[in-house]
């Protein structure tokens, strides 16, 4: 199997897109194209490049049960509201039973990876899809593969790719679910391989796209088990969804109302807030959760912190943090309810690093009361961690 990207494209959009289009019409012509449409905006900006060229294509959302809910909307619904077109492949009975209970990350990892690329399969055979298409971007590619974009030619194979990892083991970081699966496909074709996620931000506005797709808040591809710290159960997911929502929804309001869009670039150049969201768990104190060191990831447990709000001063005290993986600022503390929750919000130019948002105090505490009233909740923390010493996600 082959991988295509487009490599050292011009960034202005108008020009970006035509090179696009031939870059797609030179490996897609009169071929039959798979696309994996997840609801953000990188692979959302792959299918609207692919329809641009005219290529055949059959786009699909897997359906997993696991995507989060924006303001009450679930993520299948959004997706044909945005391409009514869209297949719905329903894994949610198959896949569920399987994720539930299982606690290790990295196997949450590998469950995610393997019902992707079983489901991808299984459509492409049905379909008989030539390609798969996918919205891959260059942060993925240089921290799966431990190499600058520039290492890559155009068209590689996957086994020329496998050696170059291997050369350069140290730049993993953690398993991605889009890369080095081989499908049976001719070739994989990816026209966003070399843009960050500004910059296909930027493709989406030249596609006149609504304004909740541009300023869509990145989503991890194991989804809402990244944010659900330890075992997934059916009930700490339904709770997950509605807290998350609660986060990200109070927060996209409040930087609509100041700035008229849910996210700016700010004078550090990152997008703010970049992500915006909350993870539960029981008795999250207890619990070891991914952190960074040297680049590598870490786990371990987190500590909390309380007294008097100074953002300045809390930030750089859990950035200087040894032995802890985070610092949790306790907003509420109860002996009811079952589940803790922690909300986080960074703002990063491109994940690889972020700094935490400065959500003013009295943004915090209309979060915190809305989560107060959804029942279960226990204690509220906020993250105050930048990454490193921090990552974005929980596992
Ligand atoms: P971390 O937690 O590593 O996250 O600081 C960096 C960025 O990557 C997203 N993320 C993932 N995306 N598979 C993905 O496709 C994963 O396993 C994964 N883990 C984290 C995360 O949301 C953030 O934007």
């Amino acid at each position: 199997m082959l991988n295509h990207r487009l490599i050292n494209p011009p960034r202005e959009p108008e020009k970006f897109v035509k090179a696009a289009i031939t870059f797609l019409q030179k490996h897609a012509k009169d071929k039959k194209v798979f696309c994996a449409l997840s609801g953000g905006i990188d692979s959302s900006a792959t299918y609207l490049l692919l329809k641009e060229a005219n290529i055949n294509t059959i786009p699909v959302f897997i359906d997993h049960g696991l995507m989060r809910i924006i303001r009450g909307v679930e993520e299948r619904e959004n997706i044909k509201k945005l391409f009514p077109e869209v297949m719905v492949v329903d894994i949610r009975e198959k896949f569920l039973p399987k994720i539930y209970g299982e606690e290790d990350a990295e196997v949450k990892r590998k469950l995610f990876k393997d019902a992707y690329s079983d489901t991808i399969s299984k459509v492409i055979k049905e379909e008989k899809c030539d390609l798969l298409s996918d919205g891959t971007i260059l942060p993925d590619i240089e921290e799966s593969f431990g190499v600058k974009i520039s290492d890559l030619k155009e068209t590689m194979s996957l086994k020329e790719e496998v050696s170059l990892k291997n050369k350069n083991i140290r730049g993993f970081v953690k398993s991605q679910h889009n890369l080095d699966i081989e499908y049976d496909v001719e070739a994989t074709i990816q026209p966003v391989a070399s843009l960050t996620k500004p910059e296909v931000r930027k493709i989406l506005e030249y596609f006149k796209m609504p304004n909740e797709l541009v300023y869509r808040k990145a989503f991890p591809g194991p989804a809402l088990s990244a944010r659900i710290i330890g075992p997934v159960t059916s009930e700490n997911l339904k709770f997950e969804k509605k807290v998350h929502d609660i986060v990200e929804s109070t927060v996209d309001d409040y930087y609509t109302e100041k700035f008229g869009k849910p996210m700016v670039i700010n004078d550090k150049g990152e997008q703010e807030p970049f992500q915006a969201f909350a993870a539960t768990t029981t008795d999250v104190l207890l619990r070891k959760v991914t952190g960074i060191i040297n680049g590598q990831r870490t786990y371990e447990v987190p500590l909390s912190i309380k007294g008097e709000w100074d953002f300045e001063k809390l930030v750089h005290f859990s950035s200087q943090i040894k032995g802890y993986a985070r610092i949790l600022y306790e907003l509420y503390e109860s002996h009811e309810g079952i589940y803790d929750v922690l909300i986080r919000s960074i703002n990063s130019i491109d994940a690889r690093t972020a700094s935490v948002t400065n959500l003013p105090l009295d943004l915090i505490e209309e979060i915190k009361y809305k989560l107060f009233e959804i029942p279960d909740t226990k204690n509220i923390y906020f993250d105050i961690t930048p990454k490193p010493p921090a990552t974005i996600e929980y596992v």
